[in-house]
């Protein structure tokens, strides 16, 4: 099991990558156009909703342990204009980014059983996030 430090560190860089996520998601809601558009805003916003479930977890987790949450977000791809396809591969990138780090940290925290069922849960869901993306991005 990592120590203590490290352990926070980790959690502090799975939110950042979540808070990231938020304005990615919040982003794509905003350029999305065409036809489905009305549909497509609403699956958005609901990633939107979920990365900011995942934020509050780890946050309020990261303060309980003792650490200091972290008000870090990465720099997010900008290119000015996406088609749909390309928002989606970029959103299915950062989606198995997220999967592979938080199965990284769920091996360092063996110990703390309500620790590791949350990063089950968080697990869980990014690995049906992903799995929503690849049917979206089906031709
Ligand atoms: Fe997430
Ligand atoms: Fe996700």
């Amino acid at each position: 099991m990592a120590n203590l430090k490290t352990l926070i560190q980790h959690l502090n860089k799975d939110l950042e990558r979540e808070l990231t996520q938020i304005v990615r998601y919040l982003h794509h809601s905003f350029i999305v156009m065409g036809p489905s558009r009305g549909h497509l805003v609403g699956f958005f916003r609901k990633q939107v909703q979920e990365s900011m479930d995942h934020a509050i977890r780890l946050g309020e987790k990261v303060t309980a342990l003792g650490g200091h949450p972290t008000v870090s977000v990465s720099q997010i791809f900008e290119p000015g204009e996406q088609t749909l396809e390309e928002m989606l591969k970029e959103d299915l990138e950062s989606e198995e980014e997220a999967l592979r780090e938080y199965k990284k940290h769920h091996k360092e925290t063996a110990q703390d059983i309500a620790l590791r069922v949350l990063l089950e849960q968080i697990i869980f869901e990014e690995q049906t996030h992903i799995e929503e993306f690849k049917k979206y991005l089906e031709k």
